[in-house]
C-alpha cells in the first residue's frame, strides 16, 4: 500500500521547485546526498565510536556488534571532512544538528553555571548562544557583546567583557551577521588577557562553513579550540552537525556526545555527510561558494540602490539583512515574510540591531543566496528578485 505520506512529500517538493527560497540557512542537497540518507543505514545501532580513529584519538569501540561497515563509512566521513577544511583537529560527526553539537562542544569543557561571552541575539547570535528559553541560558551564566553603530561587532567591548565577566569561554559564530567575523582577533584578546584561566575558544560557523571550506571566510581552524557547524546551510549536506576540536580536546567531546547527551548516532545521515564532503572537496564547489558570494552582493547593492537600508551598509558572505524601521517604519519584519510567501518567496523575518518590534514581529528580514544560487540563478536574477521583492514591499505600504 502506498502511504499517504508521499503524496504529502509530492506537495513540499512542488513548492520547493516553485518557490523562490532565499532562507539563508536552507540549501538544496544533490540526489546522491539524498539516496545515502535514504539508505538502509538508518536500520543500523551503534553506539560508541570505531575502536581505531583514523586521526590516532582511539575510543573504546562500539556498543553493538555488525558495526563493521558503519565504521568505515564514519571514518571515511570524518577524514573527507578533515580534507575539505584542510586541518588535523579531531572531528566528531555524530551530532544529530547543530543545536546538539553546541550543547556537546559547552558541556565538554565547561560546568553548568559557568559563564559564556557570545554574540546577543538581537544581533546575530543563535538561540543556543544564550536564549533564556534554551538549554544554554538555563544551563550557563550568559553574557553578551554587542554590535557598534554600524552593526559591526564590537571587539572592543569584547576584550572588555573578557576583562570584567572572567568567562570560562568565548563564542563567535552567528545566524544573521553579514560581515566577516575576526576569528584572529578574538584568538589574540583571549592569549593577552591577563586571566590566571584562559577562557576556551569556541567558533559556530555554523552559516559559514561553506565559505570557510571553499576559502572565502577567515578560518577559524588553528585559532579555536572547539569549532561546530552545522551540515546542511552552506555546505550543502544532510540536515546535522560536526564538532571539531584540537586533539587534546578530543576525549571530552566524544564523550560529551556519547554518552553525554546522544545515543545511536544516525549512520544514514553520516553517510549523506561523507558524501556532502566528497562533493566539497570539488572544485565545483568552490566555485558555487564563490558564486553565492557574488550573487548575494548583487543583491544586496540592487536593495541599496533601492532606497533600503541593509545592516552595516552592505554582505561579506551569504546573507545580509534589510532594516525597515527608518525606511519602512509601518511595516514588519512578519508582515513582508507574510505578503512574499503569498508570492511564492520564502524567506524570514530578522531582529535588526536596536530592534524595538518584538521578535515575533521584528522589523527586518533575513536574505541569502546560497539555496538559489543552488538552483543555478545568477547574479542578473537576484537583481531581478531584488526589484520584484520591492515591488511587492512598495504595494504594502
Ligand atoms: C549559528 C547557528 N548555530 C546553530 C544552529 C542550530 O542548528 P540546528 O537547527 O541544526 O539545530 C543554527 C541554526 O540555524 C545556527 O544558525
Amino acid at each position: 500500500m502506498e502511504s499517504r505520506v508521499f503524496q504529502m512529500i509530492e506537495k513540499e517538493k512542488d513548492r520547493q521547485e516553485r518557490n523562490i527560497e532565499l532562507i539563508a540557512s536552507e540549501n538544496f542537497v544533490s540526489e546522491n546526498v539524498l539516496r545515502a540518507m535514504g539508505s538502509c543505514l538508518t536500520n543500523k545501532y551503534s553506539e560508541g565510536y570505531p575502536a581505531v580513529r583514523e586521526d590516532g584519538c582511539g575510543r573504546k569501540g562500539r556498543y553493538y556488534g555488525g558495526c563493521q561497515f558503519i565504521d568505515e563509512i564514519e571514518e571515511y566521513c570524518c577524514t573527507k571532512w578533515r580534507e575539505v577544511f584542510n586541518t588535523d583537529y579531531h572531528v566528531n560527526v555524530q551530532p544529530h544538528c547543530g543545536s546538539q553539537a553546541n550543547m556537546a562542544a559547552y558541556l565538554s569543557v565547561l560546568e553548568p553555571g559557568d559563564t559564556i561571552l557570545a554574540m546577543s541575539l538581537n544581533n546575530g547570535g543563535h538561540l543556543t548562544h544564550g536564549s533564556p528559553v534554551n538549554f544554554s541560558g538555563r544551563l550557563f551564566d550568559m553574557k553578551f557583546y554587542d554590535v557598534d553603530k554600524n552593526g559591526y561587532i564590537d571587539y572592543d567591548d569584547i576584550g572588555n567583557k573578557i576583562r570584567e565577566f572572567k568567562p570560562a569561554l568565548v563564542l563567535a559564530g552567528a545566524s544573521a551577521y553579514s560581515r566577516e567575523i575576526e576569528f584572529d582577533r578574538i584568538r589574540d584578546m583571549i592569549d593577552n588577557s591577563d586571566l590566571n584561566k584562559k577562557p576556551y575558544f569556541m567558533v559556530d560557523m555554523a552559516h559559514i562553513a561553506g565559505l570557510v571550506a571553499a576559502g572565502y571566510h577567515q578560518t577559524p581552524f588553528g585559532k579555536a579550540d572547539i569549532i561546530t557547524t552545522t551540515t546542511h546551510k552552506t555546505l550543502r549536506g544532510p540536515r546535522g552537525g560536526m564538532i571539531f576540536c584540537t586533539k587534546e580536546l578530543a576525549g571530552k567531546v566524544d564523550g560529551a556526545i556519547f554518552p553525554g547527551t546522544q545515543g545511536g548516532p544516525l549512520e544514514h545521515v553520516i553517510a549523506a555527510k561523507a558524501v556532502a564532503a566528497e562533493e566539497a572537496c570539488t572544485p565545483e564547489f568552490k566555485e558555487y561558494i564563490g558564486d553565492v558570494v557574488k550573487n548575494c552582493k548583487a543583491m544586496c547593492d540592487e536593495f541599496i540602490r533601492l532606497g533600503y537600508e541593509v545592516v552595516t551598509g552592505g554582505t561579506d558572505n551569504h546573507l545580509f539583512l534589510l532594516d525597515f524601521s527608518n525606511t519602512h517604519p509601518k511595516i514588519s519584519g512578519k508582515a513582508v515574510q507574510d505578503e512574499l510567501d503569498k508570492h511564492y518567496i520564502t524567506l524570514n523575518k530578522n531582529c535588526v540591531p536596536n530592534e524595538k518590534r518584538s521578535p515575533v514581529q521584528t522589523s527586518g528580514v533575513r536574505i541569502g543566496t546560497a539555496a538559489e544560487t543552488t538552483k543555478r540563478k545568477t547574479a542578473e536574477d537576484f537583481v531581478m528578485i531584488a526589484r520584484k521583492i520591492d515591488s511587492i514591499i512598495s504595494n504594502m505600504a
